[in-house]
């Protein structure tokens, strides 16, 4: 039964994976919600522009690269005239965007959730401005989440098709013949992927020394050689300066990240993933006090409970991992807090996966953090060159690593790279939530033949006694 003095008891802004995951586990807890949203359908970055299309793109495009180079040949499997026919690759995707946004419409409905359309402006901590109409809540969650981050002198126009963000990137007329990635992040390495699967050569700009930031020093060794096996050309420690749009194409005008002689590179198409930054604009923060750190981000304790009464804040616009899953995460647990239960999520065990070929997937410390933390470290190693399944589908890129803590075992973190490490990562996650030592791992049977064996057997390493290495 709704608070009498509110028109809801919840009120989200925001319906992507953390806004959408609240709003309905609110209504599950017997409390009248609604969700404000300002784009025509909902589900967010994730649903719309992000997760969902972005895979779509993958899958598509690898099916592509398998038929179209003869990959399968040794197989027994021979194709000939595989083609590419960009325009039913693009409508397929939309149409799994149409079916999953559409699914969270449903379940709206079926939850009672009931949908504000429009741009949500606070005018006090409890009255917020839904296009025309003022809406009060007793508690108002923000899951606002994030856009791109943008790069000065570097104008994106995704109409045109030449420099693009993410959005853009994802809805090419055409397979630019050359592509230049701004960021060899996240964004850039999986859609780098599909145009250089679709056959554009694609040139990778990271400002740092190394691609990949934030992962275990060996898994973006690793993850370099590999894309540079694959034909991408990567320039580490590289800087952007200008982009002119020519007629048909993009000048860039690049130099080392730490000065020297500038070049220029002309591509078709121009991708900037710098990384992305938390949505607050036109949220009327000034109007209920609340103010953003020095990233933009709203600051929140573990209850997701930001510093204004009966405001609480999840997903990318607060600090942490800009991952649906954790959003999600978060979005059950805030209203499980608002409902007066106990909300928790464990931010120390987040998976996050690059959906690459091979996948890259880790959980937990890099081996860098473990020892800046303090902990003594024991790694374990396993190549997926001995792993029987990798070989025998002839995908042997990558390894699996598991650290653990040197005194009492305990696992910190495990980072994969391999085909299937998207998957994998989920055994490794559970066993780090329950608490597991390496030496749990190692004696926990394994089906075999799978790509799973090659966890057990880093965790083996762990303690130097693989089998099969
Ligand atoms: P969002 O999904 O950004 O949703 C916020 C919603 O709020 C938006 O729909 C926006 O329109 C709405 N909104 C904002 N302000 C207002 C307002 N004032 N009033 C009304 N509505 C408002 N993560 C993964 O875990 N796996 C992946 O594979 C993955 N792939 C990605 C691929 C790409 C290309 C991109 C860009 C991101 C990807 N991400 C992925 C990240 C993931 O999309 C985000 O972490 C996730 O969507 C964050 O969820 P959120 O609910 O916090 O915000
Ligand atoms: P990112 O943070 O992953 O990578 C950005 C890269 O750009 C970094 O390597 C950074 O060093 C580099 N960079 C920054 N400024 C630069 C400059 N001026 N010139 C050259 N390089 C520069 O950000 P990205 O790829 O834009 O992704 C944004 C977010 O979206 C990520 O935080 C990620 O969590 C999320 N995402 C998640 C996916 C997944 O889970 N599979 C897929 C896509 C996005």
């Amino acid at each position: 039964m709704a608070d009498q003095t509110y028109d809801y008891d919840v009120l989200v802004i925001g319906s992507g994976p953390g806004g959408y995951v609240a709003a309905i586990r609110a209504a599950q807890l017997g409390l009248k919600t609604a969700c404000a949203e300002s784009r025509e359908t909902l589900g967010g970055t994730c649903l719309n522009v992000g997760c969902i299309p972005s895979k779509a793109m993958l899958h598509a495009s690898e099916l592509y690269e398998e038929a179209h180079e003869g990959a399968l040949e040794k197989f027994g499997v021979k194709l000939s005239g595989a083609k590419l026919d960009l325009d039913q690759m693009l409508s397929e995707k939309e149409k799994a965007v149409g079916e999953l946004t559409g699914g969270i419409e449903f379940l709206f409905k079926k939850n009672k959730v009931e949908w504000l359309k429009g741009h949500a402006s606070f005018e006090d901590a409890h009255s917020v401005k839904i296009g025309k109409k003022t809406v009060t809540a007793k508690d108002v969650v923000i899951a606002t989440g994030s856009s791109v981050t943008p790069l000065p002198g570097v104008e994106i126009d995704n109409d045109k098709h030449q420099i693009v963000d993410s959005t853009g990137a994802l809805a090419l007329p055409k397979v630019p013949k050359k592509m230049v990635v701004i960021g060899g992040g996240v964004i850039g390495l999986e859609l780098g992927s599909v145009w250089r699967r679709l056959g554009a050569e694609v040139i990778v700009v990271e400002f740092l020394d190394q691609i990949l930031p934030g992962m275990d020093g060996d898994v973006r060794r690793e993850a370099a050689k590999l894309f540079k096996k694959q034909g991408f050309d990567i320039r580490t420690g590289t800087k952007v300066t200008s982009a002119k749009t020519l007629k048909a194409k993009v000048k860039l005008t690049v130099e080392p990240a730490k000065g020297g002689d500038e070049e220029s590179i002309e591509a078709d198409c121009v991708l900037v993933s710098i990384g992305r930054k938390p949505n607050t604009d036109g949220l009327g923060l000034d109007a209920i006090g609340l103010e953003t750190n020095d990233r933009g981000q709203i600051e929140i304790d573990h209850e997701f409970r930001t510093k204004v009464d009966g405001v609480w804040a999840i997903g990318d616009v607060v600090p942490g991992l800009m991952l649906a899953h954790k959003a999600e995460d978060e979005g059950i647990a805030v209203s499980e807090n608002i409902a007066g239960q106990t909300g928790i999520v464990n931010h120390d065990v987040i998976p996050s996966v690059v959906y690459t070929m091979p996948e890259i997937a880790s959980v937990g410390l890099t081996t860098e953090e473990a020892k800046a933390k303090g902990h003594e470290v024991k790694a374990g190693k396993f190549p997926m060159m001995a792993n029987s399944r990798a070989k025998t589908n002839r995908d042997t890129d990558g390894f699996v690593k598991v650290i653990a803590d040197a005194e009492t075992d305990r696992v910190l973190g495990v980072h994969i790279i391999a085909s299937l490490a998207g998957t994998m990562i989920a055994q490794a996650a559970q066993a780090m939530e329950f608490g597991a030592t390496s030496e749990d791992i190692a004696y926990t049977c394994h089906a075999h033949p799978t790509h799973s064996e090659a966890i057990k057997e880093a965790a083996m390493a762990v303690t130097g006694k693989p089998i099969h290495i």
